[in-house]
């Protein structure tokens, strides 16, 4: 996606410092259900070594620690990197998805929480699932929290404007092939200048991500429509939980 105001990809530019303004409903409450949820699905058990693939702030790492993980955090962003830091959290690594910096089979589970996931082209998609592959351990289990496809073109809003104590969001969105592009102006309140980046994510229907899966190495062994657990398709969410091939 072109971003006329910057050279740099989308994803370097739209998780800086603003970020948790912006979705700020997203927080530490749901994280921490989520986590909860995650813990139970993956048989984390205490001690298991856990990688959160895009960990931000930390919102996730910092549940599943209180539970007894080992997690490794990892992220892009050194903003969102240092607000983790500063929130306790120190197992944490700047790195991008697509080439972990870990040996081969590392971890016990692997999660990408809040759709950190489907950021590249088709082949970089590709090969950030190849490194999760490589650094799970047989039998290591894998989680993909992701929006549910067929919600999400039923029930996109092509614009909206949301208000935070922080500020003022406007949000223009579209499916563009298959992605979903999402165009968003925040004001912050407190006078600092207006801040407009852009989100472009790849859209898999459950067969398709189910095979390109299992075309690196893992096998799908059950999905949720939420984090409450419900079926899938009957809530706008995509959890898929898939296990390591040996
Ligand atoms: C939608 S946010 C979710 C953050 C976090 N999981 C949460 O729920 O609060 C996606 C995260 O992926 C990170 N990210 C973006 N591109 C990345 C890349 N190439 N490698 C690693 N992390 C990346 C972003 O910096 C951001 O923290």
């Amino acid at each position: 996606l072109s971003d006329p105001s910057t050279s740099r990809p989308w994803y370097a530019r739209a998780f800086g410092a603003r970020y948790r303004d912006v979705y700020a409903h997203r927080d530490d409450a749901s994280a921490r259900a989520e986590a909860r949820f995650a813990f139970d699905a993956l048989g984390g058990g205490a001690d298991a070594a856990w990688l959160d693939v895009g960990c931000g702030a930390g919102r996730h790492a910092i549940a599943l620690k209180e539970r007894g993980a080992r997690v490794v955090g990892l992220d892009y962003s050194p903003e969102l990197l240092a607000a983790a830091r500063a929130r306790g959290l120190d197992r944490l690594l700047r790195a991008d998805m697509r080439s972990l910096p870990f040996a081969d089979a590392a971890f016990d589970a692997i999660s990408f929480f809040f759709t950190s996931f489907g950021y590249f082209d088709d082949e970089e998609n590709r090969a950030v699932l190849r490194e999760a592959r490589r650094a799970s351990r047989p039998s290591g289990k894998l989680l993909l929290d992701l929006p549910d496809v067929f919600n999400l073109r039923a029930t996109l809003k092509p614009f909206d404007v949301v208000e935070s104590d922080a500020g003022t969001t406007t949000n223009r969105r579209a499916l563009v092939g298959r992605r979903v592009e999402k165009q968003v102006l925040f004001s912050p309140k407190d006078g600092s200048p207006p801040l407009a980046y852009v989100e472009s994510v790849r859209l898999y229907e459950p067969d398709e991500l189910d095979a390109l899966l299992a075309g690196v190495g893992f096998k799908t062994t059950r999905r949720f429509g939420s984090f409450d657990g419900r079926e899938p398709g009957r809530g706008d969410r995509h959890i898929v939980v898939a296990e390591a091939k040996r």
